[in-house]
């Protein structure tokens, strides 16, 4: 039994829809969430800046009594999640995976689209993730740009993201998919536009953050890390950018809890 809190980490706003499923997944369970702010985005950085980003994150949830991380950025988790889990070993570092295999099995037409950032799309992770799912199956990656801006700056529902989202996905679209998995952890942010826009097409949009949720109540499981049953759990919000943006992480957590 342990009752330190567990460390949830992004380049922003965005890993608040992981933080949302692990707080209602283990609700005795206390969380710190580092939204990075000052360095978001992430997608179109170098992945050797983006490590050396994850790693000083990684040590400033450690230095705040952490017992395990997540790593709610796909960006961050296909840049670093090897450095991190081998220099932090045997603290348990729980990743982002494209959710390539439930598309990859649930499609009926063979085709399935990604969004990501262009950093996840390249990575080697992204590569393998699809050799091994995706036999037989067309997988059409998409960079879902501009669409972290438009989580960052609180502009998810405004006409302007719905054309955006809209240009983005006619590729994915007009291919046939069926299956449109959502490979960074900012955009179920934009699920009302992305459903509308998909609307009367019989798409399926693939949130992974769930299925990172139950992964982190087996390793905390395996690990002997469990928080008593009836822990009172405490929240906290932490950032490398400024208090005005500590409050819009803040804000925005208790925004998406009011949603769910
Ligand atoms: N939320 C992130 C991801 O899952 C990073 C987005 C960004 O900073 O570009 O990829």
């Amino acid at each position: 039994m342990n009752n330190a809190p567990i460390g949830i980490y992004d380049s922003g706003l965005g890993g608040l829809t992981v933080w949302r499923e692990v707080k209602k997944l283990l609700p005795s369970e206390s969380l710190i969430y580092l939204g990075d702010g000052k360095n978001c985005p992430y997608g179109t950085r170098p992945v050797e800046e983006i490590v050396m980003l994850a790693d000083a994150a990684v040590a400033r949830l450690i230095a705040e009594g952490c017992k395990m991380v997540v790593v709610a950025c796909n960006t961050a988790t296909a840049a670093a999640i090897d450095f991190l889990r081998t220099k932090y070993a045997p603290m348990p570092i729980v990743g982002m995976e494209p959710a390539v295999k439930p598309a990859c099995r649930d499609t009926r037409s063979g085709v399935i689209g990604v969004l990501a950032t262009e950093r996840s799309l390249e990575g080697d992770l992204f590569r393998r993730t699809v050799a091994k799912y995706g036999e037989g199956v067309e997988v059409v990656p998409v960079v879902g740009k501009g669409f972290v801006e438009l989580v960052e700056q609180n502009r998810e529902e405004t006409s302007e993201a719905e054309a955006i989202v809209k240009s983005a996905i006619a590729e994915i679209l007009s291919k046939g998919a069926d299956q449109i998995v959502l490979g960074c952890t900012h955009y179920p942010f934009l699920l009302p536009v992305l459903e509308r826009v998909v609307s009367g097409r019989g798409v399926t949009i693939v949130d992974p953050s769930p299925a990172v949720a139950r992964r982190v109540a087996q390793l905390l499981n395996e690990y002997n890390l469990c928080a008593i049953p009836d822990h009172r759990p405490s929240y906290r919000f932490v950032t490398f950018a400024d208090e005005t943006y500590r409050q819009q992480l803040e804000n925005k957590a208790t925004a998406c809890c009011s949603e769910s």
